[in-house]
């Protein structure tokens, strides 16, 4: 990733869409959606249940293939999931009987890395998702806030060049889940990661992103995309809380419309 730079192109998405044809009727999930992915973005995506933000998700990952339209990565048409895209579910995907380092481990360790190289990315990351000291429990010991800063440290580990992420902090209390927010954005901050997030949470989106994408309702296409600086200027460094004001409240509001309609 030496020769590459923040606000290079690394995703481009052209009228893309997908039609889920299975046993019954054919479902148009998403359709017409045109998105470029900068490196170093941080976008969070809104919409209303139902309208194919997922299905967006998973093409990206490469998990389901699109019905129309194109997808490229780097130049390349995308065939399949690959390393350089890591994804973070909202229910981890660890595995429970392995510790905490060891699910960190496990990406590098698939890749064949050196040893001593394993060791080092897994403390790494171990460190920047504050579990070091809990390096050695095993996963089904940990609370939910606790194995979702695994899930994370797990697809830092792979160091993907697009993290993403459905829905990842949905099942957090609400407190563990600012401190989440806060965790993110200050990894964002310092690995300059180029990361796609899914949420229900305006508050959420508006507070990380620095592009905030509406989706229609189904079959879902990008009906609004807004280019935000709170990450930058509105957030308490502190608490991690972004300072409400009067523009953040209209932008909110006009958000919550474009949901509801
Ligand atoms: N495997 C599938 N087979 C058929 N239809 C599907 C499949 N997966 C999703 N759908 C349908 O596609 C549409 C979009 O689903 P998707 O899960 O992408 O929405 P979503 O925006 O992520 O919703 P939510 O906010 O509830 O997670 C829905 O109508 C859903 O029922
Ligand atoms: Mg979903």
């Amino acid at each position: 990733m030496k020769d590459k730079n923040l606000g290079d192109i690394i995703i481009e998405i052209k009228k893309l869409g997908v039609d889920y044809t299975g046993s019954n009727e054919p479902v148009k999930a998403i359709h017409d959606i045109n998105l470029t992915i900068h490196r170093g973005d941080f976008i969070c995506v809104l919409g209303p249940s139902g309208c194919g933000k997922s299905t967006l998700l998973k093409v990206i990952a490469g998990f389901l293939k699109q019905t129309e339209g194109t997808f490229l990565m780097n130049g390349k048409e995308v065939v399949g999931p690959d390393w350089n895209r890591g994804v973070v579910f909202q229910s981890a995907s660890l595995y429970p009987w392995m510790s905490v380092r060891k699910n960190i481990e496990f990406g590098p360790k698939m890749k064949r890395l050196p040893k001593k190289d394993i060791t080092e990315i897994a403390t790494h990351y171990l460190e920047q998702v504050n579990l070091l000291k809990f390096e050695d429990q095993v996963i089904f010991e940990l609370s939910g806030g606790m194995k979702q800063r695994v899930a994370l440290a797990r697809v830092l580990a792979n160091e993907p060049e697009v993290m993403l992420m459905d829905e990842p902090l949905g099942a957090l209390d609400a407190l563990t889940r600012i401190q989440m927010q806060k965790l993110i954005r200050d990894i964002w901050k310092k690995n300059h990661n180029t990361i796609f997030m899914i949420t229900h949470d305006v508050d959420e989106a508006l507070s990380l992103g620095t592009r905030v994408l509406v989706m229609s309702s189904s079959p879902g296409t990008i009906i609004k995309e807004l280019n935000l600086d709170f990450i930058e200027n509105a957030v308490d460094s502190r608490t991690g809380r972004v300072q409400i004001n009067e523009e953040y409240l209209k932008l909110k509001e006009a958000i919550l419309d474009l949901i509801d309609t």
